[in-house]
């Protein structure tokens, strides 16, 4: 008997599990990403755990070098708040999809203090790949002290990307990140509209906003206490007339849910409490009860009404109004009649949008006249903007104009017709390469120089004079600069001898375009020799760039083009020769003893001039493109010299304001502006130079990604620690005592100008010029002034002892400070250099 009765016992217990497991299986979302971002652990949130997203997996944050991340060591409302990852520059998450159909978005935000930035005046915009979710949110015009947002969109690709774009010349930044799967039928494709705007069918495409979820007459419910995570809040505060509401609660296992209606919709708790008529007996028929909430007046709205009846003692005595502003929603609603029974739960959606006479939304339950019972009830409401005509969900501009992706696929599509027409472009020139090669054999007599017909200069004509110069004059040949500026044609042989046939122990350096050797011409002279890799396509068009370029440009501050090779589809370019190498070499990873602070500005300012002519010296401007801290050469008086022109592009012509192009450069000096916006100007070599003058201070790389995330990318790193004015404190140790202090900040502020988020803030090349001749000045003086008390700290050797002239701007600007020599006249007069150009007589 015992036996039996427990068999029955367990029987009875194992069907009753499988009752309430089977009675609704509880959602689990499939996708389903929580993120801490910027954070280096994963963090615990109302029993959720957010991962980081340093090490990212089953996601990626696209574009992360537009990144830096912070966190906080004071107290925050929430972990999930304790650190951040802040943007610079457009940037995205991109996350897996695995089941398409609608989707949580939830954000989180807040300021925290000690990040290095002004988060609080950040404006954040974010978008979807088709939706504008956030368009320039800052907290300064804000009350709270967190921002939380849920939205939910119909992904409907197998993708989802969210891009947070900086604007208002700040940073963006966002602290948590949600992407959760929502049940298919949670938001339906129709709802009754009121308001006779806006769409009543359709909705399954749209995206949608949560501005307000509440929990009528029940507590606060935390994302723990909802299957969908979501939360809930008390009604109180949106309450018009505070006494006329009064809390009900049962107990929520109470609450019988109907087929129609599951725990996703709404958790027992919303159903369990309501708030219903204070003093419902007093028969006071001409009474609502009203909630008021603030809402965007541009926008339509989805709302839902959540009832159930546990107010009541028996069925069918329950009748009221509904009211959405002054529409009738509901009118003479039974409840009852529609759920067969007490405590069962009921929802209904309307569209509706504010009301007509103030920028809110009202709801309002009431008495109807005829009920036996004087009462009326709300046990949860959810209101939600649905997206607008230009699919955004704050203000009128579409994620396209947010972020012209649309463009960048199109840059991208232009790379990969590019690449096509390269390589068919190389496959012709194989051919013809080859007729030419089999040509001249039979001829025996002509060399060939097979790319560069197709008008390297603008005037084949020219080349052809200039090749057949080379053949007359048989080994050194110089074309004449007045007729072709191309500088000197070599034959391969000549390189040859002069690299001692590309000996591995003259060389220099390999980088993309190829290797450089040390050569030496039979006048005795050394050059460079960069022998380019002919299987690469971009090489070609490098090489071309190269040639042009610089056979235009004669500058003491920019490396000298002597001549080039095209002999044999070899591309060799020969350059004068730069006893002291690249500048980065003298600033880390080598022995290289370290460059005294003088000699750093006086580099600087050499460089600043060879980019101050690029940018101004000729008819039409030069960017660079590529400018570095190996790009920067010395020679062997340290005399900086900028090189590598194979990027570089003709400026925009006097009536537009930038060049339209595919981005290129080196990560780590690219302007974030032109990375998103891929226009091209003189102050996208303003940019990547402000991250030269960076890493000259710290001698550290551009990028740096051993680094902890914070310092990674020296432009953001040093910022943070100039905007407090503390960059002496990651500056090289070398130089740390041996600055002066306000030449030091000079240096700083004039880097910080030049890596001002827009270009429009960005100081010329030339102003850079006169800062750096300043700081220069600043500290020349002060080495000048200390000389006669202090023979032992701040001597550096080559410095001259006599105290220099008062500083004089009117003079400095063009003339440097200590040089004035005969090469300097040419710094010193554009216009002089200029004429040089149109009127070439060579050097
Ligand atoms: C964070 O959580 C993920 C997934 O649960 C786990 O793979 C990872 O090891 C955790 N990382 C840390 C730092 O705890
Ligand atoms: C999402 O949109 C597609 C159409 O693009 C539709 O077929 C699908 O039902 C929608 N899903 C949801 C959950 O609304
Ligand atoms: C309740 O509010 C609605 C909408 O504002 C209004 O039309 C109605 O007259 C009100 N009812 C009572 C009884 O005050």
């Amino acid at each position: 008997m015992v036996e039996m009765k427990l068999v029955k016992c367990v029987v009875i217990v194992v069907f009753s599990w499988f009752m309430v497991d089977w009675s609704y299986a509880a959602f689990t979302p499939v996708d389903n990403y929580l993120i801490a971002c910027g954070s280096a652990q994963n963090v615990s949130l109302q029993g959720r755990v957010f991962i980081s997203d340093s090490k990212q997996s089953s996601f990626v944050l696209k574009s992360q070098e537009n990144t830096v991340i912070a966190s906080s060591n004071s107290s925050v409302p929430s972990p999930i708040f304790q650190s951040v990852r802040i943007f610079h520059a457009p940037a995205s998450y991109k996350f897996e999809i695995h089941q398409k159909g609608r989707h949580w978005i939830r954000l989180y935000f807040y300021p925290i203090s000690d990040s290095g930035h002004n988060l609080r005046s950040a404006s954040v915009t974010v978008v979807t790949d088709d939706y504008v979710l956030l368009n320039n949110f800052t907290f300064k015009k804000y009350k709270g002290s967190f921002l939380f947002k849920e939205y939910s969109v119909n992904v409907t690709s197998n993708t989802l990307g969210l891009t947070f774009i900086p604007s208002n010349n700040s940073v963006a930044f966002v602290n948590g990140v949600e992407v959760v799967s929502v049940p298919d039928d949670l938001i339906p494709n129709q709802a009754a509209s009121l308001s006779h705007m806006g769409p009543s069918s359709g909705l399954s495409v749209l995206a949608f906003e949560t501005v307000y979820r509440v929990n009528m007459g029940g507590p606060l419910l935390t994302p723990q206490n909802d299957t969908l995570g979501r939360t809930w809040e008390n009604d109180k505060k949106y309450l018009h007339v505070n006494s006329s509401a009064q809390a009900v609660t049962v107990n929520p296992s109470m609450i019988k849910y109907p087929v129609a209606v599951t725990p996703e919709i709404a958790p027992n708790w919303v159903y369990a409490t309501a708030e219903h008529m204070e003093n419902a007996d007093v028969a006071n028929t001409n009474f609502n009860i009203t909630w008021v909430f603030p809402v965007d007046p541009n926008f339509v709205y989805f709302v839902r009404v959540h009832f159930c009846d546990i107010v009541s003692k028996v069925l069918n005595t329950l009748v009221f109004n509904v009211y959405l502003n002054s529409d009738s929603a509901l009118p003479s609603f039974e409840l009852s009649s529609i759920t067969g029974n007490l405590a069962v739960p009921y929802y209904k959606d309307f569209i509706s949008n504010s009301s007509t006479d103030s920028n809110t939304l009202s709801v309002s339950v009431g008495p109807d006249p005829v009920a036996e019972v004087t009462d009326a009830m709300l046990n949860g409401l959810e209101i939600m903007k649905i997206s607008n005509g230009v699919k955004s969900l704050d203000g009128f501009s579409s994620a396209e104009k947010l972020f012209p992706k649309a463009s960048l696929k199109k840059g991208k599509l232009g790379i990969v017709i590019g690449v096509i027409v390269g390589t068919s472009f190389v496959i012709v020139l194989i051919a013809l390469c080859y007729c030419c090669s089999v040509v001249c054999r039979s001829k025996a007599t002509h060399q060939s120089h097979p790319w560069l017909p197709l008008s390297l200069y603008g005037n084949s004509q020219t080349i052809t004079k200039g090749s057949m110069t080379s053949e007359k004059s048989g080994t050194a040949s110089y074309v004449s600069l007045t007729s072709s500026n191309l500088g000197r044609i070599f034959m391969f042989q000549e390189i040859m001898d002069a690299t001692n046939k590309f000996d591995e122990n003259s060389l220099l350096g390999v980088g993309g375009f190829g290797r450089v050797y040390k050569g030496m011409l039979e006048d005795g002279t050394y050059v460079a020799v960069k022998r380019g890799n002919t299987r690469s396509e971009q090489g070609i068009a490098e090489f071309r760039t190269e040639i042009e370029m610089l056979s235009k440009l004669r500058h003491r501050h920019l490396v000298s083009l002597i001549g080039y090779c095209d002999e044999r589809s070899e591309m060799i370019l020969v350059y004068e020769y730069m006893a002291n190498g690249p500048l980065r070499s003298h600033l880390y990873g080598t022995t290289l003893p370290s460059l005294s602070w003088k000699q750093r500005l006086e580099i600087c300012i050499g460089a600043a001039k060879g980019l101050h002519y690029l940018h101004t010296g000729a008819a039409q401007s030069i960017i660079h493109r590529d400018v570095k801290t190996t790009n920067i050469l010395l020679d062997e008086n340290f005399v900086a010299k900028v090189a590598d022109f194979g990027l570089s592009k003709a400026g925009p012509a006097i009536d537009q304001t930038h060049v339209s192009t595919a981005v290129k450069g080196s990560f780590g000096y690219l302007d974030p502006e032109y990375f998103r916006r891929q226009q091209l100007t003189e102050k996208s070599d303003v940019y990547s130079f402000g991250v030269v003058l960076m890493e000259i201070l710290c001698t550290r790389p551009a990028l740096n990604p051993v680094l902890p995330r914070e310092q990674v990318n020296i432009a953001e790193w040093a910022m943070s620690w100039q905007k407090k004015g503390m960059l002496d404190q990651i500056m090289d140790h070398n130089l740390v005592g041996k600055v002066n202090s306000a030449s030091l900040k000079k240096f700083g502020e004039t880097a910080e100008k030049c890596l001002e988020e827009y270009g429009v803030d960005r100081p010329t090349m030339g102003d850079v010029l006169w800062n750096l001749e300043y700081a220069l000045q600043l500290e020349v003086t002060s080495l000048a002034l200390s000389e006669p008390e202090d023979n032992s700290t701040n001597h550096i050797p080559g410095i001259p002892s006599t105290p220099l002239e008062p500083f004089d701007n009117s003079v400095s600007m063009v003339d440097g400070v200590n040089s004035g020599t005969d090469e300097d006249a040419e710094d010193s007069a554009t216009s002089t250099v200029f004429s040089q150009l149109v009127n070439p007589h060579g050097r």
